[in-house]
């Protein structure tokens, strides 16, 4: 596949070293955690605030960002980079990403679950060529699971598990009644002002709203299996691309927290749209993800069944989420 001015030889040799160097600050990622586990300099993990005193920033954050910075400016030197802590030192709130191929990148998501060595916290690496997550690399070091993509090469778990993770004899289909029988993932992020009918209330309203037996909330009730929330919107997206979630919807998140994970929850054939429902549901056009909107609804891979295509299948799952949650604000400029 040809994509912008890169040939599939090129991709295949960016993506070689977006996984080699995924693995390396991982590794540098866990020799901090382990450092803290065997008591190295104390076994407090220390941590500044950002916008608020959830939004958090560690040293290890900066030293990875830094690390993959550095190889990616030595390697190449043409391509932009935007990193969650470069970006967060400078004025500008405005997306970014422009026609230049650009390296979007998470050196550490989910802060906080690292600060509590709950496991779910990754490094997180998407290339951008024309506005689309072409090239996307995450790895979790707790657990050893690199998930890895590039257009045209399939999504994969530690390169060798094809995604989604059940392929025989055919990707399933969604659930003839989605979102019921469906594991929904959300995250409560960290926008927690407390206004009537704020982001905080709607997500929550949102949420009960899935939960909620079908007979209740006004027909709005989604029963579904389960909710979850693992912290990391990357590995949201990486689990959808699994097929271990089948829905992700969220807004407050960064164009970092979701390079990667686009990039191989498309490849892995998911769906991403906008987490925002629009005028009319039932018949507006199912738009491609903006990355930088901070809106975000993702559908996992899906089979075909006797009745309907497995991409109709994610676009009805789409209307029927639209149909239950409340839209968000997160307007910015240039996305
Ligand atoms: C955060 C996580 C979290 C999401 C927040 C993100 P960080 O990223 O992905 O799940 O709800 O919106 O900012 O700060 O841990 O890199
Ligand atoms: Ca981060």
């Amino acid at each position: 596949m040809v994509v912008g001015s890169f040939s599939q030889d090129e991709l295949d040799e960016i993506y070689a070293f977006a996984i080699d160097l995924g693995r390396k600050a991982g590794d540098l990622l866990m020799s901090r955690v382990e450092q803290r586990m065997d008591g190295g300099e104390g076994n407090a993990q220390n941590f500044e605030e950002k916008d608020n005193s959830v939004d958090i920033v560690t040293q290890t954050d900066e030293d990875v960002e830094v690390f993959i910075s550095t190889a990616l400016k030595n390697k190449y030197p043409s391509h932009k980079f935007l990193g969650e802590e470069t970006y967060a030192k400078g004025q500008s709130r405005d997306y970014l990403i422009d026609e230049q191929p650009t390296w979007c990148i998470d050196p550490l998501d989910g802060t906080v679950n690292y600060t509590h060595l709950f496991p779910m916290f990754c490094i997180s690496i998407g290339f951008i060529v024309q506005h689309k997550p072409v090239i996307g690399v995450i790895y979790a070091p707790f657990q050893d699971q690199l998930f890895s993509s590039c257009v045209g090469r399939g999504a994969w778990l530690n390169e060798k598990r094809r995604l989604p993770l059940i392929q025989k004899p055919s990707i399933p289909p969604m659930p003839p009644n989605a979102p019921s029988q469906c594991v929904f993932s959300c995250e409560w992020g960290k926008d927690r002002r407390d206004i009537p009918d704020g982001n905080m209330h709607r997500k929550i309203e949102s949420f009960v709203n899935m939960a909620a037996e079908t007979s209740g909330r006004g027909g709005k009730g989604g029963m579904v299996h389960g909710m979850r929330s693992l912290g990391s919107a990357t590995l949201d997206l990486a689990y959808t691309a699994m097929g271990s979630f089948d829905i992700w919807w969220e807004g407050g998140c960064w164009e970092w927290d979701v390079a990667a994970g686009i990039a191989i929850l498309l490849e892995a054939g998911g769906l991403v749209t906008t987490a925002n429902p629009p005028a009319n549901v039932d018949s507006d056009p199912i738009e491609d993800v903006r990355l930088g909107s901070r809106l975000y609804l993702a559908i996992r891979p899906a089979g075909p069944s006797a009745t309907e295509t497995g991409r109709q299948s994610q676009e009805r799952t789409v209307r029927e989420v639209w149909r239950r949650v409340r839209n968000l604000e997160y307007s910015r400029p240039g996305a």
